[in-house]
């Protein structure tokens, strides 16, 4: 008789916050006794702070496969994913793959494995900004039409699935897996004190973070989104780490200008995980244009703005400390003083971002495992 060998969880990862959602998810396949999870690292963020940083900080395993794509056209990428990740599949033969979120690895590894009869299990299914504008929602709806496992952050996801023609049996309400990872660091980032690094002090600093390419790509739409937040930095300081995308307008006429104009807009590099959430976790007000800080600071009770016509997560509106500012420069002007003079309002808290979201996904994997659909 032969021995049966472990069941293969592959689990993708390829962006700055893929890196944060699978890192809960590895850990508890690891410790499950028949499995064997097998990670890939596409390299779609490649710098030192965008991706090994959060190895780091989140002791992930060095990658079992990195596919070294890097940046490009949507298509380059999709496609360069697509290219590097089939003979993977090929030789791992997977039982299943997970993949998170909603960045281009995302799609490019679920249309992938689907083709190759590879079930897909999507954690984060089931948001929706209904705005097809944005790459990020082409992405998540087409995650979500191919993928056989549905595990959904907040029952919006659900509702939205199920209009969609989605079979019930395969939608997993299981909670926020980013609300793992913070739950786990929070004190550790806290303790740092990474405030003190940039001169602030502790609740008397607002944080900025900007990267979307309809608020960042034209110099005139960013030069105006950041003079908007003149009122706040004549208050407090605002410290901004710019992603990479960002960092590359800042020295472009229209925006240097008023960033050299606003003494209070500290620009710096992009942070690693631990110190990034200890920034927010001490901040009086985050301004933001990233999905998954709309989550954090509902998570940890800290005011945001965010800086877009909508969100793919109105659960951080409704039960959390989010508010949707838009990306009208005197709009955001004004939601910002008000944001300032407001307390911070008593929230509930969404359910099930209790910090145990991925183990409720991996038994479900390892149950979808045990009797192959
Ligand atoms: C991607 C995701 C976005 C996510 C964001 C988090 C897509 C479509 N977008 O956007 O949903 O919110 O990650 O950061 O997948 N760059 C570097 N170093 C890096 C990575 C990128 O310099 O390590 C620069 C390159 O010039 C690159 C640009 O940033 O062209 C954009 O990178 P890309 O991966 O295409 O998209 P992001 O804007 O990071």
């Amino acid at each position: 008789m032969t021995m049966q060998s472990a069941a293969r969880i592959l689990v993708v990862a390829g962006a700055r916050p893929n890196f944060v959602k699978v890192a809960p998810i590895i850990d508890e396949l690891r410790a499950m006794r028949g499995i064997r999870p097998v990670f890939v690292h596409t390299g779609q963020h490649y710098d030192f702070q965008m991706s090994e940083a959060f190895f780091q900080d989140l002791a992930l395993p060095t990658p079992d496969h990195y596919l070294n794509v890097g940046s490009g056209t949507h298509a380059e990428q999709t496609a360069r994913v697509m290219l590097a990740f089939e003979p993977v599949l090929l030789s791992e033969k997977p039982d299943i793959m997970v993949v998170v979120g909603d960045v281009n690895s995302t799609l490019a590894c679920a249309v992938t494995a689907a083709k190759l009869g590879v079930a897909v299990a999507h954690v984060e299914a089931g948001l929706r900004s209904f705005d097809a504008t944005m790459p990020e929602e082409i992405n998540r709806r087409l995650t979500d039409a191919i993928s056989d496992y549905l595990f959904t952050p907040s029952q919006d996801g659900d509702e939205n699935l199920l209009r969609e023609g989605v079979a019930p049996e395969r939608i997993h309400f299981v909670g926020n897996v980013m609300i793992d990872t913070l739950r786990r660091h929070e004190s550790a980032a806290r303790a740092k004190k990474v405030y003190e690094r940039y001169g602030l002090e502790a609740g008397r600093y607002a944080v900025l973070t900007l990267h979307r390419p309809a608020n960042v790509d034209d110099p005139d739409v960013l030069g105006g989104m950041l003079a908007a937040l003149a009122p706040v930095a004549t208050r407090m300081p605002i410290l901004f780490p710019a992603h990479p995308r960002t960092q590359q307008r800042l020295g472009l006429a229209a925006v240097a200008d008023v960033v050299g104009g606003m003494p209070g807009l500290r620009v710096c590099d992009p942070l690693g995980y631990l110190d990034f959430l200890g920034i927010l976790a001490q901040a009086r007000l985050v301004l933001t244009d990233s999905g998954g800080i709309q989550e954090e600071t509902t998570a940890l009770g800290v005011r945001c703005l965010t800086l877009r016509n909508n969100t793919e997560r109105p659960i951080t509106v409704t039960r959390g400390t989010n508010t949707i500012a838009g990306t009208d420069p005197a709009r955001i002007a004004e939601a910002a003083v008000v944001a300032l003079d407001a307390p911070m309002p008593a929230t509930e808290g969404p359910p099930l971002w209790d910090g145990r979201t991925a183990g409720r996904i991996a038994r479900i994997l390892a149950r979808a495992v045990e009797k192959p659909r």
